[in-house]
């Protein structure tokens, strides 16, 4: 699975965004180190806070299979029918991302055309998780 493959999946898991509220529609790829991919996107809700981004979709549907050890997640978003040249994660997916993956797990940010790679370490560089206990 390449960077750029990644990408198209978590464009194409925008497709699924359930984003009545802000119409902006969000995708999420997540490659397993077993390389496997699981897909999100996000899904808003009429009390505003009840709304899941789509990397914590992908990130929970995930762990509840069984997954636990992740190398990368590619994230794509914008207004209905556009793409924004990048989505950045909020910072609880920051956060629940810093509970399962290590400090150089790859964070791609952009369209599939132009992309930008990060680590997490680099968009949240201090956590405290289960490791640290
Ligand atoms: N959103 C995501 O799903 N992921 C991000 O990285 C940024 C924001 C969603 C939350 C909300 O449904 C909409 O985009 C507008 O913030």
């Amino acid at each position: 699975m390449t960077d750029g493959e990644l990408m198209m999946l978590a464009q194409r898991a925008r497709e699924h965004s359930y984003s009545p509220y802000s119409g902006f529609c969000v995708g999420a790829a997540l490659l397993t180190k077993s390389g496997r991919v699981y897909l999100g996107c996000n899904i808003e809700n009429a009390g505003y806070s009840a709304t899941n981004c789509a990397e914590r979709t992908a990130i929970f549907k995930a762990v509840s299979e069984g997954e636990r050890e992740f190398e990368a997640i590619a994230i794509v978003g914008g207004r209905r029918g556009e793409t924004a040249p990048l989505t950045a994660p909020c910072g609880v997916c920051r956060q629940v991302l810093s509970e399962f993956c290590p400090e150089d797990f790859k964070i791609l940010l952009g369209d599939p055309q132009k992309y930008y790679t990060y680590t997490l370490k680099s968009l949240l560089p201090l956590s405290f998780g289960a490791k640290d206990l």
